[in-house]
């Protein structure tokens, strides 16, 4: 079996799928890895590390496609700009993150028809024995880490602390809005630079672990009942309550000389929590760190990838922070591929079970079958209701 690592083709992407340390493991279960010359360049990796761990390292792009049974992208499909399709053989396999909500119909068609068996690494279940293979937490607990350093490196003032000769300073304030992932890495990084932090989530289950990082937990005056899944996602919540929410995160808001959000919920626009009036009323030279940007954001004025400031507050929107720490990034990420990818092989080749949950939630097409497992709750539901579905 051939696992093929192209170079990631995003603009902005400095990750690779797979690095030297891990893909030796691949080598040593008798798998052959084939990887573009350059690919590891941007996460600290030469071709020379490849080859010496028995990969074998080519030139040009088209060759790992042509050779490789399963393409190992960090961003697949949806990344590959206004081509998505165009490098995959007939009944290859895709694995990486593929940006599922965000493939146009032709390219669903066109996954079907080359019956690409295509694995979006985004619908790992939340289950014990996926935990090692879940890129989604690897790469939201780099974001968090980052993120506060963003805003540390942005604050005009120190966050901990400081008690000192010339007299004392107090600490920042930071305030983090979704604690997921993302959040409680942002916490506890905050917490170990010395800032006072506290932080706010729908899911009231999160308090304890709020508190257990040394930060405090906001309590707002909201009905959540039902506002979380069985795997821990929160689910969508009506306007109504987004307004109530607003209404009270507007006290909390402008105490904060930092306030970085996370709030997401998968597959649907990010709530906007924080509003132009609460911005208005932080202190100048504030920062606000909104990593929901790529969904819409969870602050009025972000604007994705794009630094702004809004009535004397930093307002940073970034959608790819792990590719910032692209060598820790590509590790983690490489590391979780692995764990996936070694879930499937038997005998040096990769078996496609789809009664096995993992393989079945993440499993997009399969031996020309469009299953897009997120869909199917609404397409039954059309089928229901007599319509095909648009
Ligand atoms: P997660 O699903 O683990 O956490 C999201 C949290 O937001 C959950 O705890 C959820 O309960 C909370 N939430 C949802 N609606 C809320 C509301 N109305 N009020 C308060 N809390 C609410 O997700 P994770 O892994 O922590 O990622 C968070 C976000 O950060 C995602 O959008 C992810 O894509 C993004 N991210 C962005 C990066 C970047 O560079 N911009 C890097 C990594 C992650």
């Amino acid at each position: 079996m051939i696992v093929g690592v192209p170079s990631e083709t995003a603009d902005d992407e400095t990750r690779v799928a797979l690095v030297p340390t891990v893909a030796a493991e691949l080598v040593d279960k008798g798998v052959e890895v084939c990887v573009e010359s350059g690919a590891g360049t941007g996460s600290m990796w030469s071709d020379a590390a490849y080859r010496e761990v028995g990969c074998t390292v080519v030139d040009e792009r088209e060759a790992v496609f042509d050779r490789a049974d399963a393409i190992c992208q960090v961003r697949g499909l949806a990344a590959n700009a206004d081509h998505p399709m165009d490098p995959y053989r007939e009944g290859q396999v895709v694995v990486g993150t593929l940006g599922p909500f965000d493939l146009d119909e032709a390219t669903w068609e066109e996954l079907g028809d080359r019956r690409l068996s295509a694995f979006a690494l985004e619908f790992m279940p939340r289950i014990s024995r996926a935990q090692s293979m879940d890129v989604l937490s690897s790469m939201a607990s780099i974001g968090g880490y980052k993120a506060t350093l963003v805003a540390a490196e942005r604050l005009p003032k120190l966050f901990p602390l400081e008690m000192t000769a010339a007299g004392t300073v107090q600490p920042a304030e930071v305030l983090v809005i979704g604690a997921g992932v993302a959040g409680l890495k942002a916490i506890s990084t905050a917490e170990r630079l010395g800032a006072s932090v506290r932080g706010y989530d729908i899911r009231l289950e999160v308090k304890q672990e709020v508190e257990s990082l040394g930060a405090d937990f906001v309590e707002l005056d909201l009905e959540t009942e039902g506002s979380g899944d069985d795997e821990g996602y929160a689910v969508e919540m009506g306007e109504e309550f987004y307004e109530q929410q607003r209404k009270q995160l507007g006290r909390v808001v402008p105490e904060s000389d930092v306030v970085i959000t996370t709030a997401a919920i998968p597959g649907a626009p990010a709530p906007e929590l924080v509003s132009e009036e609460m911005i208005a009323n932080m202190d100048d030279g504030s920062v606000i760190v909104d990593l929901a940007a790529a969904d819409g954001g969870n602050c009025d004025p972000t604007v994705a990838d794009e630094t702004i400031t809004y009535e004397g507050v930093t307002v940073f929107g970034p959608t790819n922070l792990p590719a910032t720490v692209p060598g820790t990034a590509s590790q983690l990420f490489a590391n979780n591929l692995y764990n996936f990818l070694d879930h499937l092989l038997a005998d040096g080749e990769l078996v496609i079970d789809t009664e096995d949950e993992i393989i079945d939630s993440t499993l997009l097409t399969h031996d020309g079958t469009i299953r897009r497992p997120h869909e199917e709750s609404d397409e039954s539901a059309d089928e229901e209701e007599g319509t095909d579905g648009g």
